[in-house]
């Protein structure tokens, strides 16, 4: 059960329709979705790139954790998501090799997709994410 393929790299930014004009003029990405994402404080859009995903994130709230990194960091690369079929078999996976975790069970991220956090202590300094991708039809 572990990831099949990376399903979006996450970049915080301070102006996301300034952002999103950015992608559309210098590399013709469109925008596949847009929406608020109360839980994590966060407004987030998804770009297209062949099978995967750029994901924007703009901060809703300064003292939210992607607010919180703005300002320590500036913008730049948030985190990288893996896609996995099954993410309770896949925390359990990291669990048994006593990997460091943001979140213990899934919680409901953007696209109403069940996902959880590694801690970037774990593994490279990186934030890594688990999505749970489910094909409707
Ligand atoms: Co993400």
């Amino acid at each position: 059960m572990l990831p099949y393929n990376i399903h979006h790299v996450a970049i915080a930014v301070e102006d996301l329709d300034a952002a999103l004009e950015g992608f559309a003029d210098q590399y013709g990405f469109e925008v596949l979705s847009r929406e608020t994402v109360e839980e994590q404080k966060v407004e987030e859009a998804m770009i297209a790139v062949g099978g995967s995903h750029i994901q924007l994130l703009q901060p809703t709230d300064p003292m939210s954790p992607v607010g919180r990194f703005l300002s320590r960091n500036g913008e730049g690369m948030h985190h990288i998501a893996f896609a996995v079929a099954d993410i309770e078999a896949a925390l359990e996976h990291l669990k048994e090799r006593d990997v460091v975790l943001v979140d213990e069970s899934p919680r409901i991220g953007g696209g109403g997709h069940r996902i959880a956090f590694v801690h970037p202590k774990a593994l490279a300094g990186t934030l890594f994410e688990l999505v749970e991708v489910v094909h409707d039809g």
